[in-house]
């Protein structure tokens, strides 16, 4: 089993305020942020880790959130130096790192750029000012150009803008014009995600009025991937959108199981272990002062678990079947260690259900399979 690509995956875990859709670890700053002190976390966490992937190329590094553009450049200068004195970059490494709009700051992108980012991810959700309101979102529909703009003068030209479709009271003209307010920056990906009711969210206990139901989600969805098609930007994930070779490489990582270091509070990883068939997942705790408390100790783990070739199928599945691209019999046996022997039988029920294609050794979903694709990567379950 030939390792695959490595990426990594470093979790910032604060932001202005919590927005009440949002079920991710992030919590709303209090005062001044511990940022050095997180930085000296991070390296620690980083040094723990490294003996998992001795020698490996890491292909491309990832600052997510909560919200990464409240770090200085310099804290994340700081930090990638750090990183590439102990692992080997990738000369075309990718580095990108998320930003909320309500962030951005004159001669900041410059900076991020001096550090080693290259790519922007713009959180901006929609252009209509009333519901960034009701999303508590820090910032409006001017700021969030600027913000792109500001991006675009330290020269990013490769970015991402984050919509999200299926708003309360969202009709299609609204997602319509959402996209087109988007397409005016020329970001080279977009991202559009449906609202989801995440449990222990503010909308989850009091959901807003006037939440599309699942078909009026299905037609904005349907509309808006037409007009993303013919504006150039191709689907490549339930997702995910981009124009050609712009497909986020962090991304397309985790999709194809690939491997990757999550250091960071609440940042999880995973790794193949080459001969013995099975991926070691580990994720570190969650809470940002209990990450920093032990970061770098066994304390510091929140937990390591080992998945085995029984279970390997269906983790494959569940990432690969996001893909339209689909996968080769080939690639399932490099990712996993295990023979294609293994999965035929799920295999032939699903093209049976006409929810994959085959061409050869290579199976993709089709229309039907990606609507479906809870159903297909069931089949895959021990
Ligand atoms: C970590 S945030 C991006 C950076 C920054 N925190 C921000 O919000 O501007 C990741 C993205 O996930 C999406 N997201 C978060 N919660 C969601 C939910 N409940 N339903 C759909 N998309 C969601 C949003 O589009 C958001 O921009
Ligand atoms: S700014 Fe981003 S990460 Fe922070 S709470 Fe809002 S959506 Fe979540």
């Amino acid at each position: 089993m030939v390792p695959p690509p490595l990426a990594l995956y470093v979790h910032l875990p604060w932001c202005v305020r919590k927005c009440p859709y949002c079920d991710f670890n992030s919590h709303a700053a209090k005062g001044e942020l511990p940022f050095e002190a997180y930085i000296d976390a991070l390296i620690r966490d980083l040094d723990q880790d490294l003996p998992l992937v001795w020698g490996r190329v890491v292909s491309s590094v990832f600052f997510g959130g909560g919200t990464p553009s409240l770090f200085p450049p310099e804290a994340i200068d700081r930090f990638l130096q750090a990183a590439s004195a102990r692992l080997r970059f990738a000369p075309n490494l990718e580095v990108t790192l998320e930003t909320n709009p309500g962030t951005a700051e004159h001669g900041r992108f410059d900076r991020y750029r001096a550090a080693g980012v290259n790519r922007i991810s713009f959180g901006i959700q929609t252009f209509n000012d009333q519901a960034l309101q009701r999303l508590g979102r820090i910032h409006d529909s001017n700021e969030a150009e600027r913000a792109v703009k500001l991006a675009q003068d330290a020269g990013y030209d490769n970015f991402n803008i984050d919509l999200m479709y299926a708003l309360p009271q969202q009709t299609l003209a609204e997602a319509e014009h959402d996209l087109e307010r988007a397409f005016a920056l020329q970001p080279t990906h977009m991202s559009h995600y449906q609202l989801t009711l995440e449990p222990n969210t503010v909308f989850f206990a009091r959901p807003p009025q006037g939440i599309p139901d699942e078909d009026s989600a299905w037609d904005i969805q349907e509309y808006c991937q037409r007009l993303l098609a013919d504006a150039g930007y191709a689907q490549y994930e339930v997702s995910a959108y981009a124009r050609p070779g712009r497909q986020s490489q962090h991304n397309l990582n985790y999709w194809r199981f690939g491997d990757y270091l999550g250091i960071g509070a609440g940042a999880h990883g995973k790794i193949s272990s080459g001969a013995d068939q099975h991926v070691l997942r580990r994720w570190k705790h969650k809470h940002p002062q209990t990450f920093m408390d032990h970061a770098g100790t066994a304390a510091g783990i929140g937990g390591d678990e080992v998945i085995g070739a029984d279970r390997l199928p269906f983790e494959y599945m569940l990432n690969l079947l996001r893909l339209h691209e689909g996968f080769g019999l080939k690639d399932f046996t490099s990712r996993t260690g295990l023979d294609p022997a293994r999965i035929a039988v799920p295999l032939q029920a699903a093209l049976a259900r006409g929810w994959l294609t085959r061409d050869g050794d290579h199976f993709q979903p089709t229309e039907l399979g990606r609507r479906f694709t809870n159903d297909v990567v069931e089949l895959f379950l021990p």
